[in-house]
């Protein structure tokens, strides 16, 4: 026996990539159900071999489904997420929505499973934003072994975190800059992100920095520890998908970087391509389609007592957003559903 699984925002860049990942790890699915708004009402999905028609999120009854992948944005999900929650389906949300409520956990599965049991109190799960989910499979092993003090990351965010509309942006720009007739003006970014890079995602706080950056320190802070400091500073590069982070590390204990690069080396969700030649690293358009996080250029931070660099790229549509919700549902089924 399997799950009656919802997918909603399945024409979405994440919805669609959760359906190929429901796929592709052979979740026990029963039954599916793919949603999105009424406009999109009979578009076509595909799930392995099989194509899907969607239907309308507003009127969909979630009575007697088990798990709901929420791919919505958080206006849909505020309105959505409290009804199939209430009718006993469990939903797990990529959205911002509910990542900061005390009563919802948010979940890495590597990182911080046990939190799982934690779901009971809304029926709601969250997923975590895609930069923040890439580092913290990297940073966990690591504070386990040494203590992080702080952290410093810059992340190269490809457009596709920005939905469709940004990856649309980015193509129709790109081409329109070899045919000045066509002008395509900044609209879903807010300047020309063709050959360019912006110094800015989401809104922007009373502190200065900007909301993504926030959401970094703050999920760090949930779902690996507290007591760690992080400070990010989120660019939006030319990038159609894959995140790229550059991420500086404070230990309380000296970390060599050869014990480091050996500990990522058996972390799970992590692989290490660290050579220190031409090539020997890993860039945004290797880890398409890829499930693991990929951490390069492990090296000593020489300026501090113990202080490591590190590159962490990964497919942010996956590890950043829909595999990660998928090894939620896996997780759920596991610990507490127990049906697959
Ligand atoms: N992209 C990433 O890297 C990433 C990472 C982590 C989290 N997330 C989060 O995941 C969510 C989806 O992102 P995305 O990149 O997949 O966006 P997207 O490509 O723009 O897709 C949005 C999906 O939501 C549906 N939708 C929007 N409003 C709706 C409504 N009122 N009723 C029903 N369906 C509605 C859309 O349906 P229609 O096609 O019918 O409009 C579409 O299926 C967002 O909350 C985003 O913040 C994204």
């Amino acid at each position: 026996m399997g799950y009656r699984v919802v997918v909603a925002g399945a024409t979405g860049n994440v919805g669609r990539e959760m359906l190929n990942i429901l796929s592709e790890r052979h979740f026990p699915v029963d039954e599916l159900a793919v949603l999105a708004s009424r406009k999109s009402l009979g578009t076509e999905v595909s799930f392995g071999e099989k194509t899907l028609k969607t239907t309308d999120l507003d009127t969909f009854d979630f009575t007697g489904w088990d798990i709901a992948l929420f791919a919505v944005g958080s206006e849909a999900t505020k309105q959505y997420a409290p009804k199939a929650a209430k009718a006993g389906c469990i939903v797990i949300d990529n959205s911002s929505l509910y990542r900061y409520d005390p009563d919802v956990p948010l979940i890495v599965p590597e990182v911080n499973a046990d939190a799982i049991t934690g779901y009971s109190k809304k029926n709601i799960i969250a997923n975590p934003n895609c930069s923040t989910a890439q580092m913290v499979v990297a940073l966990k092993p690591l504070h386990d072994r040494a203590t992080i003090k702080r952290v410093v990351v810059s992340t190269y965010q490809s457009v596709s975190g920005a939905g469709k509309e940004g990856i649309d942006e980015l193509w129709d720009q790109t081409k329109s800059i070899y045919n000045p007739v066509d002008d395509k003006p900044a609209r879903k970014f807010t300047k020309q992100i063709a050959f360019n890079v912006i110094p800015h995602i989401d809104a922007f706080m009373d502190s200065g920095e900007t909301k993504e950056e926030w959401k970094m320190v703050a999920e760090t802070k949930k779902i690996v520890d507290p007591s760690i400091k992080v400070t990010a500073t989120c660019v939006r590069v030319p990038v159609f998908v894959g995140h790229s982070e550059a991420v500086n590390i404070e230990f309380e204990d000296h970390l060599d970087e050869d014990e480091a690069r050996e500990i990522l080396r058996e972390a799970p969700g992590v692989m290490v391509i660290d050579k220190r030649e031409d090539g020997g690293y890993v860039t945004p358009v290797e880890c398409v389609g890829d499930f693991a996080t990929f951490i390069s250029r492990i090296r000593q931070d020489s300026t501090i007592d113990n202080g490591l660099n590190l590159w962490c790229v990964s497919d942010n549509l996956r590890k950043g957003a829909a595999l990660n919700a998928v090894q939620i549902a896996e997780l759920l089924g596991n610990r507490v559903l127990q049906k697959g």
